[in-house]
């Protein structure tokens, strides 16, 4: 072996065993490099004769030619191996199952809230909302309900700190406080109109929340949701109460025939007053009558605390409870069932 092929044969050993690009640079370097093999070989030419130069020359080119083949191949082996290793590293398994993006969804009492929002938006009535914490006024005085009143003991509630004449100091009992809240409001807008013994435009709102009531079993939750109903003009009667609430009942439950009683009752501020059923025909609890809601013509003392005349203004009020609408809806039997929190529960509902 001449010592030109003993070059090229190191040269293919030292890049073989080169595994990462820098080391095959250094490799490269001793053998093309500044001061490598073949360029001292190069250098050596200068020394000699005229006639071996020429020959000597083409020997070491070839040489030369030989050494970077051998690197072309192992830079290309390295670069594809890097490649292949790359290719792994972010290998797709597209045979994995997707990560799914949990949906959440409204609440069974969300979606009976939001029909009922639609229903009566769809009827004229406006939509209010109020504060969960009232105070002693909203809540019972004001409903003509005062202090030694013995209604006020059905309406046991939790109490918080402060219950000065303005401060809230109670957790609502019902959404009844917000007719005199909106109305207040309604009448401040109008009061030069009224003053003048113009017509006030009427009053008609819904509001629905959350109420609060020291109370718990499979039909009661210390906190429940209520909609509370206003509708308060010159001339709106117990007549158009019973229109207004039978037809969104038959359009909640979405049954044309529908039979609701209106059954005599009592609250402090409304007279008369009545409770309302409906009868259901099929379902689980067929046949029975079941209460929805408490109503009744607006007492003339609530009127007054409205800051508007009696014998003028009249209208009815209503209070149903949306929970008790859901329930009947879906046919679900435990009120607790949609205040657990438990997904497999509520899932069902989207
Ligand atoms: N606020 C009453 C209750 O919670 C219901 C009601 C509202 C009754 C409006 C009459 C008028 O029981």
């Amino acid at each position: 072996m001449t010592d030109l092929d003993s070059i090229v044969e190191d040269a293919g050993a030292a890049f073989s065993v080169a595994i990462t690009p820098a080391d095959l640079e250094n490799a490269k370097a001793q053998f093309l490099g500044k001061s490598g093999r073949i360029t001292e070989l190069m250098k050596g030419l200068a020394a000699l004769p005229v006639e071996e130069k020429k020959s000597r020359g083409a020997a070491i080119n070839q040489a030369k030619q030989g050494v970077e083949a051998a690197l072309t191949v192992r830079r290309q082996a390295l670069a594809d191996a890097e490649l292949q290793l790359q290719l792994k590293a972010e290998a797709l398994d597209v045979s994995l199952p997707g990560r799914q993006r949990p949906q959440g969804g409204l609440h069974p009492v969300s979606l009976t809230l939001e029909r009922i929002e639609a229903i009566f938006g769809s009827m004229g009535f406006d939509v209010a909302q109020g504060p969960e914490i009232e105070t002693d006024w909203f809540n019972f005085t004001a409903l003509n309900t005062p202090e030694d009143h013995p209604a006020r003991s059905m309406h046991d509630t939790f109490y918080v700190e402060g219950g000065t004449d303005t401060a809230p100091n109670l957790l609502r009992t019902h959404t009844s406080p917000m007719q005199i809240r909106y109305a207040v409001q309604h009448v401040k807008k109008h009061r030069a109109l009224i003053d003048a013994g113009g017509a006030m435009p009427e009053i008609r709102v819904i509001a629905p929340g959350r109420t609060y009531r020291v109370d718990s079993d499979a039909t009661h939750s210390p906190m429940f949701h209520q909609c509370e109903g206003l509708w308060i003009g010159e001339n709106v009667s117990f007549k158009d109460l019973k229109v207004v609430f039978t037809d969104f009942c038959r359009t909640f439950f979405e049954s044309d025939d529908l039979v609701l009683r209106f059954r005599p009752s009592f609250f402090p501020f409304t007279e008369p007053s009545a409770e309302i059923d409906i009868q259901f025909q099929a379902g689980p609890p067929a046949g029975r009558w079941l209460e929805v809601a408490g109503s009744g013509q607006v007492h003339p003392n609530v009127v007054r605390n409205m800051g508007l005349d009696p014998e003028k203004y009249i209208g009815f009020a209503f209070g149903m409870g949306p929970d008790r609408l859901t329930m009947l809806r879906y046919g679900v039997n435990d009120l607790r069932l949609f205040f657990d929190g438990d997904i497999r529960f509520l899932s069902q509902f989207q």
